[in-house]
């Protein structure tokens, strides 16, 4: 892009930005910024380097794209309520259903489609792709993973099924107003949004079932929070968040213990400092839902060595050094808390897999 070397030091950008220390040394300043904004809008991206990178400068776009689909985190969020059935049958593998879950949420936010299960191309290949980026330069392994992703929202909208979700509504927009980006570039987006919001969630859920295993002192407390507002009669709803302080409290508190982008994000370092995640309240809020059901229906606990029936106690520090940090796969007990409580599971799930059928 012509005149964009004053603001954007291009040579330090190319050679290193896939490393955070090197990020900390991009500078692209306001004002370059505002005045690419002025000539070519408040969605552009930048070609720097090898990649692609997108600006969105507008406050409401960005709510729009990301905070107003929040609705798939409904008051009673039918992925939460299958994340919950999963538990239930098959507990042990609580791990990669933490993991499902999160990228189920995002992708049908993001790309409209659901990760229905481990071998779904949002979870398998996705997955794949992001554990390769991190270990090595695999921009071209992203386009083409995104590319993919591209090719099925096209075929579903050829078969005349538009969907609820952020690429249709930019599909439609741009299609009408002309397109402010290549198609690499778009893709890319919607990949990074999926990338952002997926493992980031997955992780703080990991980190939360962690420490509720090693500190049931913490369970009980909660559940008798719970207990006096919801009863065993019904999960907890958003609209209990102001009675239920002490969920939002061990959110909080997961958050600050094992915060998953302990570094922030290196591509998005800016000379100003760091900035604000834009999915902060979805994030906030779905964190929160997942908190009180889980705690409202389950009970966690360390793991039993098989042999002698004695408690192995986890480890609080076995955490991937990676950019996002994440507990290390681990076990733990989980239990439902009572046969009502699996009644109610068991008789939401039933209407989450009709609206979820919308998505597949
Ligand atoms: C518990 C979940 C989450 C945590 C802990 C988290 C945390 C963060 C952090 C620390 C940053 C970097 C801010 C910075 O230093 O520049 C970030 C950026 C970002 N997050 Fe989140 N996030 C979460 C969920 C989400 C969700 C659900 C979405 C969207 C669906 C999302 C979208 C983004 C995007 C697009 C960026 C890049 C922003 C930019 O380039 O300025 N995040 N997040």
């Amino acid at each position: 892009m012509e005149g964009l070397d004053k603001f954007v030091d291009l040579q330090k950008l190319a050679e290193n930005q896939h490393s955070i220390a090197a990020a900390a040394a991009i500078t692209i300043t306001a004002y370059g910024i505002y005045k690419l904004l002025q000539q070519y809008g408040k969605i552009f991206s930048l070609k720097v380097g090898p990649g692609n990178m997108i600006v969105i400068c507008d406050r409401k776009a960005v709510y729009e794209l990301i905070d107003r689909k929040g609705s798939i985190y409904s008051d009673r969020p039918p992925m939460a309520v299958l994340y919950m059935n999963r538990l239930l049958e098959e507990p042990e593998n609580f791990y990669t259903y933490s993991r499902l879950y999160a990228n189920s949420v995002a992708a049908i936010l993001a790309w409209g489609f659901r990760a229905k299960d481990t071998e779904s191309f949002w979870f398998k290949e996705v997955n794949a792709m992001i554990e390769q980026k991190r270990a090595f330069h695999m921009r071209d392994y992203m386009d083409r993973t995104w590319g993919n992703a591209r090719r099925l929202v096209e075929e579903r909208r050829s078969r005349g099924d538009a969907r609820s979700c952020m690429i249709d509504d930019k599909l439609d927009e741009y299609a009408k107003k002309g397109w402010p980006m290549s198609d690499v570039a778009f893709n890319n987006l919607f990949g990074e949004l999926m990338e952002a919001g997926a493992d980031t969630t997955a992780n703080q859920i990991l980190t939360l079932i962690l420490a509720l295993a090693m500190n049931p002192q913490i369970q009980v407390r909660a559940r008798a929070e719970l207990d006096a507002v919801c009863g065993t009669e019904r999960a907890p709803l958003f609209s209990d968040f102001d009675k239920l302080p002490y969920i939002n409290a061990i959110v909080k508190e997961g958050l600050r213990w094992r915060p998953t982008s302990d570094l922030g994000l290196p591509h998005t370092v800016t000379k100003g400092g760091r900035r604000i995640c834009p999915g902060i309240h979805l994030a906030e809020r779905s964190m929160w839902r997942i908190a009180a059901k889980l705690l409202w229906a389950f009970e966690f606990a360390e793991p039993l060595d098989p042999a002698t029936g004695k408690v192995q106690h986890l480890d609080p520090d076995a955490y991937t050094s990676s950019n996002l940090v994440c507990p290390l796969p681990f076990k733990v007990r989980i239990k439902p808390r009572s046969e009502t409580h699996v009644e109610i599971i068991k008789k939401e799930v039933a209407g989450a897999m009709e609206f979820l059928s919308q998505y597949d």
